[in-house]
Formats: C-alpha cells, sequence, structure tokens
C-alpha cells in the first residue's frame, strides 16, 4: 500500500529514503574540481545527505597510491573511483568525485557502471586561465618540461561532449556554479524540489 501522498513536495522517493547519485566532475587540473566538489558537499550536508568526495589527489595518496599518469594507469586510477562510487551510491550515499578523468571513452564505462545516479558535471575553464592561476606550480613545470604527459599540455584532455551539467569557473562564481549543479540534482529527483525556493 502506498502512503506517498502525504509527502506533496518530495517526489520520487516514496519511502523517505535517500536516491544516491555520483557527481562525476572532469576537467582540468586547476579548473576548480576540488573548489565546486567541497561547496557542493557542504549544501547537501546542510541538506541532510550523507555526502563522500573521492577527490583525485587524495585518492592518488591512498587507493591508487603508485599509479602514474600513462594512459593506462590514469585508466585504473578512475575505474577505481568508479567502483568505490558505485558502491557508495547504491547505499544512498551522494558520491562526488573529482579526478581530471580526461578520457571520454572511461568516463562513458563510469557512466555505465555506476547507471542512473552518474551524473557528468564539466569544470570547464580554458587552458590559458588553468596556466595562469597555476595553483600548485605544476603547469610551470609541464611547460618548461619537467613534468611530462600533464594533462592539457602534453597529455590529452577529452571534453564531455553531453555532460548533465557545464559550469564554467572562469565566467561563474562559486555559488552560481553551486546552484547550476544543485539545479540538476532537483530536476533529476535526487534533491527535493523547492527547498528554500522562497527564502530567495
Ligand atoms: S586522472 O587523469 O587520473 O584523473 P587525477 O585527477 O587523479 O588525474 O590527478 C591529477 C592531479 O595529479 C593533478 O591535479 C596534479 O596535481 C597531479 N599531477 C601530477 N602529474 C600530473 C600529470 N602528468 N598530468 C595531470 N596531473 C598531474
Amino acid at each position: 500500500m502506498s502512503h506517498s501522498t502525504s509527502h506533496t513536495t518530495v517526489t520520487d522517493r516514496p519511502d523517505g529514503a535517500r536516491k544516491g547519485f555520483a557527481l562525476w566532475l572532469t576537467g582540468l587540473s586547476g579548473a576548480g574540481k576540488s573548489t565546486i566538489a567541497g561547496a557542493v558537499a557542504a549544501r547537501l550536508r546542510s541538506e541532510g545527505a550523507a555526502v563522500e568526495v573521492l577527490d583525485g589527489d587524495e585518492v592518488r595518496e591512498h587507493l591508487s597510491k603508485g599509479l602514474g599518469f600513462s594512459r593506462e594507469d590514469r585508466d585504473i586510477n578512475v575505474r577505481r573511483i568508479a567502483y568505490v562510487a558505485k558502491l557508495l551510491c547504491r547505499n544512498g550515499v551522494a558520491v562526488i568525485t573529482a579526478a581530471i578523468s580526461p578520457y571520454r571513452a572511461t568516463r562513458e564505462e563510469a557512466r555505465r557502471e555506476i547507471g542512473d545516479g552518474f551524473i557528468e558535471v564539466y569544470v570547464n575553464a580554458s587552458l590559458e586561465e588553468c596556466i595562469r592561476r597555476d595553483v600548485k606550480g605544476l603547469y610551470n613545470k609541464a611547460i618548461a618540461g619537467a613534468i611530462t604527459s600533464f594533462t592539457g599540455v602534453s597529455d590529452p584532455y577529452e571534453p564531455p561532449t553531453h555532460p548533465e551539467v557545464e559550469v564554467n569557473t572562469e565566467r561563474e562564481t562559486l555559488e552560481e556554479s553551486v546552484e547550476k549543479v544543485l539545479d540538476t540534482l532537483r530536476q533529476r529527483g535526487f534533491l527535493p524540489a523547492a527547498q528554500g525556493a522562497s527564502a530567495r
């Protein structure tokens, strides 16, 4: 017997349980993936979600320690992230991944593995802007040739062709980018539709 009609504003969650999802952030080093992941995570936690962030740098410290940046190693790294994201996602966790994940085909593998909850977020900033920011000083080294196979400089980045959402960290404020991501989650029924809308 259904008892879902008493909740008029919450869609697609008949028993009130959270549906897991995986926000798959992809973009160049320095495009802003970790910043957006952190800000979206904070917002989701404030709305009561269980959130886990799988950040590229952190994953490479633990789960993927010892892997390098060949295509093969990047693919192994990305597949590990997809696997963990799938486990968390199917248990109702809001997962946010933030690895460059430069190869389209490998991201599509992640999409297939994770299924309906996979939401590709293209964190777009031009290479020129990422070089200008050079948060970690790695672009300078890559351009000087001191680091080889560096994404965008001496290694490929394949931008998404049909991401569920694209944010542009050169043209938008952090808050605007975060709202775009949250709107996408609302539209897809992963967050209650109008929470907080009347307060704006
Ligand atoms: S991915 O390609 O396998 O998805 P991941 O996001 O885990 O990459 O790691 C990227 C981070 O590793 C960069 O932000 C940067 O700090 C560091 N890094 C070191 N060497 C490279 C390289 N050759 N290419 C890209 N990033 C590198």
